[in-house]
């Protein structure tokens, strides 16, 4: 983490975890460790958790967020919830485009445009993930699958609109598995991920928007990580269900 215009950030992705009880005891422990951090942090938690995590953060620095969001406002959109109705409820960010919505309810690179696109308007900060699966890496697709989601998911805004947004590079094969991309593997993906937002919108925009890295972050390697340049944070699932967070909020680089 190198440049002073990109504040490290620190999210936990909660998925599909904790019941409401958990989640309190779980947001008490996040705000709890708040002040030691050395960046900010943020949850993104359940739909049903988000009312009950906005009290426990209350009066904390600790940003709240959810998962996903549908494009439109409001409508008959059966199951889905809406930005306003995700502002409405207290949270500041949404994950938009994760590799699991992707693979599993279909989204695509057009449904994730959508979405950044609401997310822009209604006022939260998007955190838009991009990342190659493990086959794509092999047959050496790895930057063309990079520049396709990004160029597909970012288009037709212009920089300004884009000051908000946050990327989450994480490599699928690193999700869920253990297998943590290699420091040097993370800076060279963040690196193109930058070259590209300087193809679309030029070098301050480039220079100013955060990457997180995401894919099994843990206590043990996030320093590690977060040592690397353009590595501007971290996107943390199973290890944001422990308290091993507290350790990921608080990471260290030799820096
Ligand atoms: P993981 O998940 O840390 O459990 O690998 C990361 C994510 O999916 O955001």
């Amino acid at each position: 983490m190198t440049s002073p215009l990109r504040r490290p950030l620190l999210v936990g992705n909660w998925k599909m975890n904790l019941t409401m009880v958990q989640s309190i005891e779980l947001g008490k422990l996040v705000a709890g460790g708040a002040g030691a951090a050395s960046g900010e942090v943020a949850v993104c938690v359940p739909f049903t958790a988000i009312a009950v995590v906005r009290e426990v953060l209350r009066g904390t620095n600790v940003r709240l967020g959810a998962q996903n969001c549908h494009w439109e406002v409001s409508g008959a959109y059966t199951g889905e919830i809406s930005v306003d109705q995700l502002r409405d409820a207290g949270c500041q960010m949404v994950i938009i485009g994760h590799s699991e919505r992707r693979k599993l309810f279909g989204e695509t690179d057009e449904s994730v445009n959508r979405k950044l696109g609401a997310a822009l308007k209604g006022g939260l900060t998007p955190i838009v993930c991009v990342g190659e699966t493990l086959e794509e890496r092999e047959a050496q697709k790895t930057w063309r699958v990079l520049e396709t989601q990004i160029e597909g998911g970012l288009k037709g805004f212009a920089p300004a609109d884009l000051s908000k947004v946050v990327i989450a590079y994480e490599p699928v094969w690193a999700i869920g598995t253990g297998k943590t991309a290699s420091p040097a593997q993370a800076q060279e993906a963040h690196l193109f991920i930058r070259s590209q937002l300087k193809k679309i919108h030029g070098e301050s925009f480039s220079a100013g928007t955060r990457i997180l890295y995401g894919g099994s972050v843990t206590a043990e390697n996030v320093d590690s990580l977060m040592d690397s340049a353009d590595v501007d944070g971290a996107l943390v699932g199973g290890a944001s269900l422990k308290k091993d967070f507290l350790r990921i909020m608080g990471f260290q680089t030799a820096r």
